[in-house]
């Protein structure tokens, strides 16, 4: 997965890089910036004293000393006022910076703290949604792993009104892990012997009305593997390989196992990204669960989230993101 937003102290990561939310002194001070040089030890302080400062939206590194990380990246993002003094132009140009900068020094894996979003005032979800768009349009491009790090839970938020809108969808569908299956296979129309039955019946009667050649085709989606429904939709959709995996948050590794097995299962998660990736309806991406062995159910959160966006067409597999880890969910993606 690319992109992921976690809940860490960002001083404990151990990646090439850490982003350090710093004034344009680079003399430390509170917050994250605080924590980063009191791991880090007084070397990352006498470093920082021979950058000559750093201009807002602008980053400079350095090494990262006694933290796990091998380097930190310092950025300064704007004080927020009231969003119309060009603030957003200049927070997106601290994640611009940061992750040129990490790829310059050939960073794998760097992690974000949410720049700006503390003491200089920026409202988190605001500021949740420009790193997000500005780190996912770098990885379109580039190969990196990048973490936005979320130190409390508390300074996470989606906005309220996406926040209660799912909180309501989940109350209207969300069935008790114990509700009898009959009631529920009938709800979501799951087959029981008796429709099983019903069904057949009534397959012999319509196959007579198909043409046979749109019949075998039917009949030939029906075998078909998830892999290969998978590469048949791209192709549908007019998309490359790249575009498809690096939409659905997955890397480049995975999907060439995938691509490469006609058989390979995926995980839940997996393929449901790649639905997303695909923008396929609730009923196509149910067959594609199906083909990897999946439903999506009423008594699972995480199936009734994605099943929200879904119905909504909102396939922003980084907003879907946000929304599963503010309802502590597993994200989606590799
Ligand atoms: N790990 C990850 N994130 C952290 C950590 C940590 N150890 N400590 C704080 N954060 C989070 C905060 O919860 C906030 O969401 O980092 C985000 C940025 O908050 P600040 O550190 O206050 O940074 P910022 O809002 O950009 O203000 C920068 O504060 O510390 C001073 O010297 C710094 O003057 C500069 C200003």
């Amino acid at each position: 997965m690319p992109l992921e937003i976690v809940r860490n102290d960002i001083t404990k990561m151990t990646v090439d890089a850490i982003v350090n939310a710093a004034n344009e002194s680079l003399l430390g001070g509170g917050g994250v910036d605080g924590a980063i040089h009191y791991a880090a030890g007084l070397e990352l302080l006498a470093e920082c004293k021979t950058l000559g400062g750093c201009k807002t939206g602008k980053a400079k590194i350095t090494g990262g000393y006694q933290l796990p990380a091998k380097y930190v990246i310092h950025t300064v993002g704007p004080i927020y006022k009231d969003g119309k003094q060009g603030e957003k132009a200049l927070l997106e140009s601290c994640y611009r910076e940061s992750l040129a900068l990490a790829k310059a020094h050939n960073c794998e894996t760097v992690a974000f703290p949410l720049i700006s979003s503390g003491v200089y005032g920026y409202p988190k979800d605001q500021a949740l949604k420009v790193a997000i768009d500005i780190i996912s349009d770098f990885l379109l491009e580039n190969e990196m792993k990048v973490y936005i790090v979320i130190f409390d839970k508390a300074a996470y938020k989606i906005s309220e009104k996406l926040f209660s809108d799912i909180a309501e969808y989940i109350d209207d569908n969300y069935v008790d892990e114990h509700t009898d299956y009959h009631r529920e296979s009938m709800r979501m129309n799951m087959p029981t012997q008796a429709s099983i039955g019903m069904f057949e019946a009534n397959l012999c009667e319509c196959k007579a009305m198909i043409p046979e050649e749109d019949l075998d085709a039917k009949l030939k989606q029906i075998d078909e593997s998830f892999s290969q429904m998978l590469l048949r939709k791209i192709d549908e959709k007019g998309m490359t390989d790249a575009e498809c995996y690096k939409k659905a948050n997955i890397d480049r590794k995975l999907f060439s196992k995938i691509r490469s097995d006609v058989h390979y299962k995926p995980s839940k998660p997996t393929a449901i990204a790649f639905a997303i990736s695909l923008e396929l309806s609730l009923d196509e991406t149910e067959d594609m669960l199906k083909k990897a062995g999946f439903a999506l159910s009423h008594s699972n959160k995480f199936d009734i989230i994605i099943e929200y966006f879904i119905s909504k067409g909102n396939y922003n597999i980084f907003e879907i993101n946000e929304a599963l880890f503010a309802f502590d969910q597993s994200l989606l993606g590799a």
